[in-house]
């Protein structure tokens, strides 16, 4: 038996306030700007571009949407995505990177990950891109997903992208904080979208942006996203729009997130480092790698069970975790393994293998990483994954 508080659960990534986020919504309260629009929107947009920092092409511009979906949504209409379009994607991600391309008309490509990164491979993306090639077809975009917490290998695809004039919308939707080569994830590519969803390493309950180094795509995002509404007074309409913008009480929490995100990086990659020092050691044990390019802000601790080998798979781990109230996730089930993806066309890494990302959520799994976690926290993870380890026929419902 074990006492009582070990019961308590402990959730994947539950959201982690900061203590500022009451001031700037009991500002919005105070001042009335209880409205789609106002100055925590403003100011969240701005402090969101200060704090991405500089890119070769100068500085960034914002706009806050109602969800990283909305974000990646307009980012393919303004990079032209069209019915009939091919756009390249990650397979080893969440639907919401992919879903806003088939609701544009267009079908995706699916891109396998490296075994270096766990990310979209260099290697499939070229032969995707001269494959299309000489079938007479140009991706209309590419889609590049840094994934729990880490970039992808923007030295490459971007070279590769530039050489095929393939404009990238980088989803990093999971890795604000994060950085590639010393440049913040969230730079990279014409466009990028974050996500401020519950989950995220900071949140405003729900919310996403659209961000780039073009002011003039900004601006055009910002006319799609608040109805498409001409300049005039009365409401006159040319275009059908959306209505994608971030309200101004959940600005103000963002503002009050992004105050603590260099403490949230901190904590998720001290997690990480926690998990890694007790377990790495275990045979069939592997943890998400990290590229010397790369520093990663572990946004969730990723690693995988090889079942030749492991103590225990991956199953058997989830299962023994949930027994003891720890929530656990296999990773992303790959894109073009969907039911709703059935059919498209898929390029691994190696053609000759396997896709990487099948392994990868065949054998992989997240553990709690909340920035909020004890020690005590932390070690009652890694005292729960010993005891799978050493119980051997863990039963799996
Ligand atoms: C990789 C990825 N892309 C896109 C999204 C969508 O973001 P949102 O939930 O804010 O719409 C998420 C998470 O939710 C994500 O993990």
């Amino acid at each position: 038996m074990h006492a009582p508080h070990q019961r308590t659960p402990l959730l994947l990534s539950p959201p982690h306030m900061g203590g500022h986020e009451r001031e700037y919504i009991d500002d919005a309260f105070r001042t009335n700007w209880l409205a789609p629009l106002g100055p925590n929107v403003d100011g969240f947009e701005r402090e969101m571009s200060h704090a991405l920092g500089a890119t070769p092409t100068g500085p960034m511009h914002a706009l806050a949407t109602s969800s990283g979906t909305a974000a990646i949504h307009l980012g393919l209409i303004l990079l032209g995505v069209k019915p009939g379009d091919l756009v390249l994607c990650s397979s080893f991600t969440f639907v919401a990177s992919a879903n806003p391309i088939r609701q544009l008309g267009a079908e995706p490509v699916f891109v396998d990950s490296d075994n270096e990164s766990w990310n979209m491979s260099p290697t499939a993306l070229r032969r995707a891109i001269e494959e299309l090639h000489a079938q007479g077809r140009k991706p209309r975009a590419c889609i590049a997903v840094d994934l729990y917490g880490q970039g992808c290998d923007y030295a490459a695809i971007e070279a590769l992208c530039d050489e095929w004039d393939i404009p990238i919308l980088e989803d990093a939707a999971e890795s604000l904080g994060a950085s590639v080569h010393g440049r913040s994830c969230g730079t990279f590519g014409r466009l990028a979208a974050l996500s401020f969803n519950g989950n995220k390493i900071i949140t405003t309950t729900g919310g996403g942006m659209l961000v780039s180094t073009d002011p003039s795509l900004i601006e055009r995002a910002r006319f799609l996203a608040t109805q498409a509404r001409e300049p005039a007074p009365h409401y006159e309409h040319t275009t059908a729009g959306f209505n994608y913008r971030m309200s101004n009480v959940l600005a103000g929490i963002g503002r009050g997130q992004l105050r603590v995100l260099t403490d949230r990086v901190a904590a998720r990659r001290a997690n990480c480092l926690h998990y890694e020092l007790a377990l790495s050691q275990r045979p069939g044990v592997r943890f998400m790698p990290q590229p010397l390019w790369s520093r990663s802000t572990h946004w969730l601790t990723a690693l995988t069970l090889d079942p030749t080998r492991a103590p225990c798979t991956r199953d058997e781990l989830i299962h023994a975790l949930a027994a003891e109230g720890i929530e656990s996730r296999p990773l992303w089930k790959p894109m073009h393994r969907q039911p709703l993806f059935a059919g498209t066309q898929m390029f691994a890494h190696d053609a000759a293998k396997a896709p990487m990302c099948e392994r990868l959520f065949d054998q992989g799994i997240c553990l709690p990483s909340g920035s909020a976690m004890t020690q005590h926290d932390l070690s009652r993870v890694v005292e729960c994954v010993e005891r799978a380890f050493a119980s051997t026929g863990v039963a799996v419902a």
